[in-house]
Parts: C-alpha cells; structure tokens; sequence
C-alpha cells in the first residue's frame, strides 16, 4: 500500500522517465481564462497550448494539478460530505502530449503505468469509449488485449470532455476499476451504472477540437493528449479501500478532527467530519493561492465553502472556532508537495479563525429562526424563499449552507423565492439611490452593479488577465459597441487594472482582442465596486460579451508599487522621528513620485527629515516580505494598524505589513502595519530606495512631504551628483574639496568687500573732507559740506560724517550714499558750536523728504535718514544749503 505522496511522485516520475517534463501545479485562480471560476483540470494551464496560441519548450508534460471544483460548469460542492467520491478540492494527476503522441501511446502508457507500476490486476480493470472512435478501441484491444465486453461504447457526453461552455474538448476514453460484487452498481452504461462498485478512475481525453462558441467547433492545429486521474480515487484503489475518505491523507485529516472535537467520525457525525476534512482543503489552498473570503465572485465561493464547513464544526458541538487548529495536520499531510501551504499558513490560519469567530455570532441564532421555521415540516416540503433570504441577509447563511442543514431531514428551499426576495432588496436600494442631487448623476454606475455585480480585481496577484466585457457606457448610457476612435467606459468581469482609491492613481495600459486594440487611460471605481476602464478604441470595434485579455503598464504600475510602499515607512517613520501626533491627511501615489501630508504643527529640521529617511532606508534593505492579512476592523487596529480617522471600511480590512522594528518599544515587531487596498511591492528590497525631496507646509498644522523611489531617486541623486561635480570644475577642484574651496571663497570675498569698503570710504573722504575743498561754502556764515557719494555702505557714512566735522572745526556735514540698486541713505552732521541753530534731525528730514523718504532721526548733532529716490541726491544736498541759509 502505498501513501498519497508516494502515488504523486510515483505518476510524476514514471512520466518523466517517458520524456515528460514534470511542470508545477498552477493556482487555482486561472491567469488563462476568465470564463473558468477555478482550475478544474490538470489541462487548464495548457489550454492556450492545445489551441496553438502558446508554445513551450517542450511537447510533453505531467502534472499533479491543485483543482477547485465548487462552482461554474463543474461544481460538487453540495454532494460533499455525503458520498464517497465528491470533493470541492481534489487532485488530478496528468500527462499531456501537445501535438506529439496520440491515441496509441497514451493508451499505453496509462496501461502499463497502473497494471506495471501500480500493480492493478486487469481483470478489475475495463475501459470505455467514444461509441465512434473504433480506433480507440482497437487499441485497447492490441495494447491491454482487453475483451470486447470490457470495451464499452458510450454514446453521451461522459466520452466526451470539455473543460467548460468553450476551450479545447474531444472524445475520452475512461478506464474503471470494479471495486467487488459486494458493492452495488453496474458497468457504465448499464442501468445500474449510478452505484459504486464500478469507479472511473483515469480519464484519456483525445484533444481534438476548439469549441469557440457555443455553435463553432474547430479542430486544434494537431491531436493532442489531455488526462486526468484523480489522486484520491487511485489512491483508495491502491490503498484497497473503497471510499476517497478511507486513504491515509482523509484519515490523517479527520484523526486531527476527532481529536480536535473529542467526536467520532461515525454514523451521523461521520459527514460532519468529512466535509470538515474536505472544506478544510479547499478553503486552505484557495487562500494560499489569494483568493479570500468576500461577498462576491470566488471570494464568496470561498465564504460558502467556510461557512459549510464551520456550521459542521458546531454540530459536532465544537465551542470556539476550530479549522484552523486543524491546518497544521493539513500543513504535515501536504506541505511538501506544495510549499504554497507552508508559506501561506499564518495567513490562512489567520482568515480561518476569523470568519469562524465572525460567523459564529449569527450561526446560532440563524440555525435557532431556521429550526423554528422548519419546525412543523416534513420530508418533501420546501422552506419558503423570504425566510432563506432573512437567513442570508441578517445571518450570513449562503443559500446552499441553509439547504445543507435541511437536507438531511429531506426538506428543501424555494430557491425562485429566493431569487425574487434578493431582487426585490436590490429594487429598493436601487430606488433609494436615484433620488438626491450628485448621486442621481451616478445612477448609471449602480444599474451597471446591478446588472453584472461587482468586479472581481485580480491586480493583488497578476497584471495580465483575461475578461469578458459585461457592460459599455459612452456618456452616462449603456451602449452595444463602441468602434474606433471612440471613447468608452469599459466594465469587465475581472480585471488586473487597479481602479485609483486610498491616493494610489489608477491603472492604465492596453486592452486587446480579437480585432482590436483598445488604450486604457484611467481607472476608477464606481458604485461601490464596479471597476470602470476609461478607455479610447485604437483600433477595430469591441462589443458587449467580447472576450478580451487585459494587460496592465506594468512599469508604472511597478513605480506606484514602490512608492506606495515607500508612504507606508516614511509615515511610520515619521511618527517614531517626530511622535505618534503624526497622522496621514492626505497622500498622492502617482508613479513619478509620492507625496504625503500629515499633521504636525512646525517644520521639520534636516537632521529630522535625514533620520526619517534613514529610518525608512533601513527597512527597504532588510528586504522583507510585505504580507497582506484579511482582518476584523477592530482586531487590526487592537494589533496596533493605522487607520486613517474618518475614513469608512467594511467589517474586513486588508492590513498590509512590513519589515521589522530595530529600536524602540515595538522592536522585533513588525514596522508598519496599515489597513490599505493599495497594491505594493512584494518585499521592501523592492523599493531600491527612498529620498525626500521636499518638505513644507500646505495648511496650518499640516506639513507635506515629496518623494521619490526606486529609478527616480537614483536619478535624482545622479543629478545632484552632476552638479557637484560641474561646480567642483568651475572651482577648478575636486567634489571632495569643493566646499573648502567655496569657503575660502568667500572668506576672500569678505576680505576683498571690506578693502573696497574701505578704499570706497577714502576716496569719498579725499573728494571731499578737507576744507580746502570746493564743495565746502559758506552760506549765511556757516561753512556747508555737502556731498554725494557712491560705493559706501549706509553703515560708513556716520564715520564719514564724523571725518568731516573734524575737518570743519565748525559747520555741517551732509552726506548722501547713493546705492547700486538707486536707494539713498542720507547722514546729516552738526558741530556742537551750531547745534543751538540747527538741528541735525529736521535738516536730515529736509533731505529725506526730497529723496522720498518718510523722515529720520538721531540727535541734534549726528541724523540719519534714507529714501528710495538716490537720482535726486544733488537735489537733496540743494534743499539744505537752501535750509541753512534761512
Ligand atoms: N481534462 C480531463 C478531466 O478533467 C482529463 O477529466
């Protein structure tokens, strides 16, 4: 008997000895195709190979592919837990031929591979067929030399695989294993083929045909091989046990939920215990590819799948949230094979136990109004539509958690009741919406949500996707098709396209499809959740329902991821320079730069600012890690996140963190955590680094930073470094000695200044200080010196003055500086033999005056005074000899 993980590796390695290349599972989110909800089938991740659009290097593959199948065309979520073969996640192990072998040798190896390897006696084994395809058959017949009653002809779709409504299809052929005449059940085909003894356990699907629409079939550029044994059934098989349940990865599972509950997995628990053990798996791996739990889309398929299994976890009277104490016996069972798990645990535990503990508030008394309506029920009736509404709407019970709790007790749900009470609910937000001012404009948005719902962003994980366009608006009007040249709202079913919210600007980049190229310019959100692509056509025409692939500019988007990131430390930062009073105001993530405003009432010096972006530096080059966590509100702000005041969020938040502290009292703790839907960069070493750039005030008591990252900051910095570099050769010198050399400059500069100065004071002096001078008169028997003067600071005119009464003996002395710039500064000087004549201050307002000036002042015998008018100097030196004269 061989393990789980012995069987996977076994597949694997006999196909890569066959020349296969053994390739990674793909997430369970497909990147391929926008008409799948999950990856299905191993074959998803080559859908564009079988069609041709893609190649690889090599024409052989095998895979053990995760796949989901809980909603879209294959969906098993109800049946789980009840039979012996469903599941909502399972494994599928594959081998792909794109174009090389065919019907022959797919036969064969999968014949030798389960009678050789494996070791299964043929005589439990016999096959079915496409009811046409003799070729098939006849090579059942050389190669396993099989009866022809063990080669059955099947006429239906069971032969005939598609992997949804479109993509890659062709007639299967299936291998069964006939588990014992104890077990009830037919061969397929048979009117007794619904029982279980006989069990398909391999699928070899002919890939032939592309189904493009529901009426075009093509065929694929060449025959190609597609097939999927699920690990679980071949695992029972080789493990001798008839039921998916009974294999050593189930018994590990449910072991750790008995033990967890203290109830055995028998009679009626034993569901309870399966649909734990199975949700436990799909819900995990779902989370670790990044899908979480929401009300729309995968993220509520998600929800549905928790739920169900959380409301087994109370029946089996379990008191505090449970599945995520059962993630470390999934962790063991699977986390070699897909690291995934083992990356993602503290993630996952950490959703699981919240939706546990948030759900468990309103399970009770959901199950409580369920069973009081239901009370006098029996077998065969229905539970009317208002009440699983009510259950829906108030107790967060999914449709199909309500008919999960009913069915045991054969009841079922008025589902078109159902539908007809969520409608009318939609009417009636819808009519309270379209009545007041700004919000009617929007109406549009909100039939938009109605009619297609909320769009599923894929942005967080990829930046290429494909859609389907749901809805176009041109104007405020829905619109068929849009054509070249034109400008249209585009509304996709999911997108990669960040709609700008929380300052981060929207996406733009490129939509394409068949025929046509169209530019997105912006991105914005509507209606609460409808992503609204603003777009221009460039080429071709596009309509409603066309298929198109998204593509996201993936540098600008890198650069808003950088700077994004990058606000998240500087604010952290900020708040251990500056205090926690630092709170965000505002913030702009544009790809050329961030910039962030935020409280604090004075400006920041430079050694703030430096340590600030020091601090932020240290953390980009710890290169950790940014983790996103799906939270409660309260618990992320009780776990210390920083939520902007004022700003509304759900009852769930995503927390983005980063980095470790170094210092203070959150050291060893994780840096900055802050509730954000942005998009960042995956570890901090992303970021490369961060420099401010500017600092200043925008409004009282609120400051604003800019900033740049990455590329930009290192270009930045080269800049600075040029002109470093320019002024050091202009200086004749090297960068390093520049600033002494600048120095010494001007130190020489001020040597140089005062010289002049004082050269300027002489020559002014010698022009005009000695009596003998020509400029010295006698008017009303009062020697007048009187002069104007350039090149003498303000300053130096007083000294002048001084000069020039000494030289007198007895007089007055005027001096009037004139500066570059025209401005005139006026020194009015009296000995003190005349100072009971004339006083100083009104003569040097004379002169004022003149100059345009508003008076001065000093003593009676030193005045001072200046005006804007130095042209009229002379005029002004005029006006006192007329003064003095009387
Ligand atoms: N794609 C085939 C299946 O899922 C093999 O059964």
């Amino acid at each position: 008997m061989s393990g789980v993980n012995e069987i996977r590796s076994t597949f694997l390695d006999y196909f890569r000895k066959h020349g296969h290349e053994a390739v990674a599972s793909s997430p369970l989110v497909p990147r391929n195709d926008p008409t799948l909800m999950f990856t299905n089938a191993g074959m998803v991740q080559f859908k564009n190979v079988f069609t041709g659009l893609e190649t690889r290097p090599y024409t052989r593959a095998a895979t053990a592919q995760k796949c989901v199948r809980a909603g879209g065309k294959h969906n098993d979520l109800d049946n789980v837990g009840y039979t012996a073969r469903h599941h909502t996640f399972f494994e599928m192990l594959g081998n792909f031929s794109f174009g090389d072998y065919f019907k022959e040798e797919a036969i064969s190896l999968a014949w030798n591979l389960i009678t050789k390897e494996f070791g299964l006696n043929k005589d439990k084994l016999l096959v079915t067929v496409y009811h046409t395809d003799d070729d098939a058959a006849n090579y059942w017949k050389k190669i396993a030399g099989l009866s022809d009653d063990r080669i059955i002809r099947i006429a239906t779709n069971d032969n005939f695989w598609a992997m949804g409504d479109t993509g890659p299809c062709g007639p299967c052929s299936e291998i069964f294993y006939d588990h014992g005449d104890h077990i009830w059940g037919g061969p397929p085909g048979s009117a007794d083929e619904d029982g279980d003894r006989f069990i398909e356990i391999w699928n070899l699907v002919f890939m032939q045909f592309e189904q493009v629409t529901s009426e075009e079939r093509i065929d694929l550029p060449r025959p190609s091989i597609d097939t999927g044994m699920g690990l679980e059934r071949i695992a029972a098989v080789l493990q001798g046990v008839h039921d998916n349940y009974d294999i050593d990865l189930f018994r590990a599972l449910i072991r750790a939920s008995e033990e967890a509950t203290g109830v055995k997995a028998e009679g009626a628990q034993r569901a309870s215990h399966r649909v734990i053990a199975d949700h436990l798996r799909s819900a995990s791996f779902l989370i670790a590819d990044g899908v979480l739990p929401s009300n729309e889309g995968r993220g509520y398929v998600l929800r549905r799948i928790m739920r169900r299994a959380m409301r087994h976890v109370q029946l089996l009277g379990a008191r505090e949230p449970l599945m995520y104490r059962l993630l470390p016996a999934l962790v063991r069972e699977m986390g070699q094979a897909y690291p995934e798990l083992v990356r993602a645990e503290a993630l996952i535990s950490e959703t699981l136990k919240l939706e546990e503990t948030r759900f468990r508030k309103t399970l009770e008394r959901g199950l409580g109004l369920l069973s009081e309506a239901t009370e006098n029920m029996h077998e065969g009736q229905s539970l009317d539509g208002e009440t699983a509404f009510k259950l829906y709407d108030t107790y967060g019970f999914p449709l199909d958690l309500t008919q999960d709790a009913l069915r045991q007790r054969g009841i079922g749900v008025d589902t078109e009741g159902f539908a007809n009470a969520m409608e009318r609910q939609k009417a009636e937000a819808r009519a309270s919406w379209s009545g007041s001012g700004d919000a009617a404009m929007e109406t549009i948005w909100f039939s938009v949500r109605d009619k297609v719902g909320a769009t599923e962003f894929l942005g967080y994980d990829t930046e290429k996707a494909e859609g389907v366009v749901t809805a176009l608006v041109h104007a405020g009007k829905l619109i068929d098709k849009a054509s070249q040249g034109e400008n249209v709202s585009i509304i996709v079913n999911q997108t990669p396209f960040y709609a700008e919210s929380g300052g981060q600007q929207g996406d733009t980049g490129f939509i394409y499809g068949d025929g046509f190229v169209i530019e997105v310019t912006d991105t914005v959100k509507k209606a609460d959740g409808v992503f609204v692509h603003q777009a221009v056509i460039r080429e071709g025409k596009l309509q409603n329902d066309d298929a198109v692939e998204l593509v996201v500019d993936h540098e600008r988007r890198a650069k808003m991821r950088s700077n994004h990131s990058a606000t998240h430390l500087l604010h952290e930062a900020l708040r251990e320079t500056l205090g926690s009073h630092v709170a965000q105001k505002g913030s702009l993530v544009a790809p050329e730069r961030l910039r962030f405003d935020f409280s604090h009432p004075k400006p920041i010096s430079d050694e703030e600012l430096r340590k600030v972006e020091n601090i932020a530096n240290e953390i980009i080059l710890q290169n950790a890690p940014v983790t996103t966590r799906l939270m409660a509100v309260d618990d992320a702000i009780e776990a210390g996140a920083m939520a902007l005041f004022g700003e509304k969020y759900g009852d769930e938040v995503r927390v983005v963190s980063m980095g470790t502290a170094t210092q203070g009292e959150k050291s060893g703790k994780t840096y900055s955590l802050e509730l954000c839907g942005g998009t960042h960069v995956r570890q901090t070493g992303d970021i490369g680094l961060v420099r401010i750039v500017s600092e200043g005030a925008v409004a009282a008591g609120v400051r604003r930073l800019e900033a740049l990252t990455g590329e930009a900051a290192r270009l930045y910095l080269e800049e600075q470094d040029e002109r470093v570099k320019a002024i050091a050769s202009a200086l004749k010198t090297t960068p390093s000695e520049a600033l002494e050399r600048v120095n010494s400059l001007i130190d020489e500069r001020r040597k140089l200044e005062k010289e002049l100065a004082e050269a300027r004071k002489k020559l002014a002096l010698s022009g005009g200080s000695s009596k003998a001078d020509h400029e010295v008169k006698t008017i009303n028997g009062v020697q007048f010196m009187g002069r104007s003067v350039t090149g003498v600071a303000p300053k130096d005119l007083k000294p002048l003055a001084d000069e020039g009464k000494k030289a007198l003996g007895s007089g007055i002395v005027a001096f009037i500086g004139v500066s570059d710039d025209g401005k005139a500064s006026a020194v009015v000087a009296v000995t003190e033999d005349l100072t009971a004549r004339f006083s100083a201050v009104d003569l040097v307002r004379i002169a004022s005056v003149v100059l345009g000036g508003k008076g001065g002042g000093g003593r009676a015998d030193m005045a001072q005074a200046g005006g804007p008018d130095g042209a009229k100097a002379d005029e002004a030196l005029a006006a006192l000899a007329k003064a003095i004269e009387g």
